[in-house]
């Protein structure tokens, strides 16, 4: 099949493909808002549709004890291997919506960038494949490789209900390697093939120390104040060298090697550049590695947020009977969420003071993901960005996580490709997030050479 004509469908469509995109980010799918619940189903229809639209010969809704998943697929190309693509249709909250400087669920576009909430993470990026999956079938009526398409609704709350869902259908996802688009580029301009992502494992800390606010004239110095213990906590989980405190926490690290520390080093990163892009008087990290390789290759360990006692105008003289931290750790692949969970209540436990009741609540984890680059689908991903940006693509890691990734390709044994087109400046989870749609036009572009480019594996 002729690709160049696929390539013009795209070329001459591009203007609808945008407007195409605005009716998608025009329905607010918050997963973790009970409040949004018809949204997010509204989305998955909504998504279902636009499937079939685009030539898929079939797209179901399947139900799980949450949000629904969405699948569509194309099987017709006999004796072709079959590509799994996945993203996520849910998003963010929009909060604080003071700061958006158009309405997140009113799509604007302005300088080339389409603003609104869920723009870039991730409906734009599925909305790539979609697109590309159009121009293929619309021009030829085939394409050059089975597709299958998953489209999650509950990814930024934990994918929790993905494992059953892919337990339960195994065959139905059966395939040869699966295609994500839902992380950035290194950089515009330089299309990237992310090889790796970090865990997650996420608690909540909860703090008693009275069984109600107190008088804190009455009974000031005679009580610990919770908030006082849970600074004292905080403060000993990482030292003044970035090193996360708690025992046997780095056990099951695996070290980074001197290739990949070249390879890292290789890429064209400004330390300085990247401190003012982040606003900060100064960059912290752990010692003795560079700033790529904490943010992709090293763990973390981060407070989240931090809550309790008088928040009111004015002051009010109390000793507040409860304060609270929500905890996140960053995972690199080998360490397992729920291991680091045990290590992370231990030491809670033997460090707390004794005036205080401590409990540790797991609110989710997920694994890392590290690929092994060497298989082919890799070199036709090359091929696939080479010839659609023009541009030679570069191997990065991330420092984000998607937790279903390690057990997808656990379950299914097969390679994942994390070909995002996103930007890192694109304001993902933050107020006014944006989608380059020069990015969006080459990632329809770079997917329909992907597909062929998979299709000769
Ligand atoms: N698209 C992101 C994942 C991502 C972000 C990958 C940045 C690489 C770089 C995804 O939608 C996301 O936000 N994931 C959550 C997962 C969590 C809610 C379980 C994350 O990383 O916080
Ligand atoms: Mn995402
Ligand atoms: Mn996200």
């Amino acid at each position: 099949m002729e690709i160049k004509s696929v390539i013009s469908f795209a070329e001459k469509h591009s203007q609808r493909f945008i407007d195409d995109l605005v009716e998608f980010v025009e329905i607010p799918s918050v997963s973790s808002s009970s409040e949004h619940i018809d949204d997010v189903r509204r989305c998955a229809e909504f998504l279902k549709d636009k499937m079939l639209q685009s030539g898929l010969q079939r797209a179901e809704i399947f139900e799980t004890a949450g949000h629904p998943v969405v699948y569509g697929e194309w099987l017709a190309a006999e004796g072709k291997p079959t590509v799994l693509i996945y993203g996520h249709y849910d998003v963010q909250p929009v909060d604080p919506l003071e700061l958006w400087e158009s309405p997140p669920f009113e799509p604007a576009i302005r300088n080339g960038r389409m603003y609104g909430r869920g723009t870039v993470d991730d409906k734009g990026q599925i909305y790539v494949h979609l697109k590309a999956i159009e121009s293929w079938l619309s021009e030829h009526g085939q394409l050059p490789l089975n597709v299958k398409f998953i489209a999650e609704g509950e990814e930024e709350i934990g994918s929790e209900h993905l494992e059953e869902f892919l337990e339960n259908n195994r065959e139905l996802l059966k395939a040869d390697s699966a295609v994500i688009s839902d992380t950035p580029m290194f950089k515009k301009g330089m299309p990237s093939i992310c090889y790796g992502l970090r865990g997650l494992a996420y608690f909540q800390l909860n703090l008693r120390g009275s069984k109600q606010d107190l008088h804190s004239g009455s009974f000031g110095g005679a009580v610990k104040n919770p908030i006082h213990a849970l600074a004292e906590i905080i403060s000993q989980l990482k030292d003044e060298s970035g090193q996360i405190s708690i025992p046997g926490f780095y056990d099951d690290v695996i070290p980074i090697s001197k290739k990949e520390h070249a390879d890292l080093s290789a890429l064209p990163f400004d330390k300085e550049e990247y401190r003012e892009d982040v606003g900060a008087p100064a960059l912290f990290g752990e010692k003795g590695y560079s700033v790529l390789e904490n943010l992709w290759a090293r763990p973390t360990l981060d407070v989240c947020g931090i809550w309790g006692g008088f928040q009111g105008e004015g002051a009010k003289t109390i000793i507040p009977a409860e304060a609270h931290a929500k905890v996140s750790m960053r995972l690199v692949p080998n360490q397992n969420p729920e291991r680091v969970g045990d290590l992370f209540e231990a030491f809670i436990k033997e460090i707390a003071p004794p005036e205080v009741e401590v409990s540790v609540e797991r609110l989710h984890g997920g694994d890392g993901f590290v690929a092994d680059v060497s298989h082919p689908a890799f070199n036709a991903a090359k091929r696939a960005l080479q010839k659609g940006f023009g541009k030679k693509a570069v191997f990065i890691r991330e420092g984000g996580s998607i937790p279903f990734v390690q057990t997808m390709v656990d379950t299914l044994k097969i390679p994942c490709l994390l070909i995002g087109f996103g930007l890192p400046n694109e304001n993902a989870h933050a107020p006014n997030e944006w989608l380059d749609l020069e990015n969006y036009q080459l990632g329809i572009i770079s997917s329909i050479y992907l597909y062929e480019e998979l299709a000769q594996n």
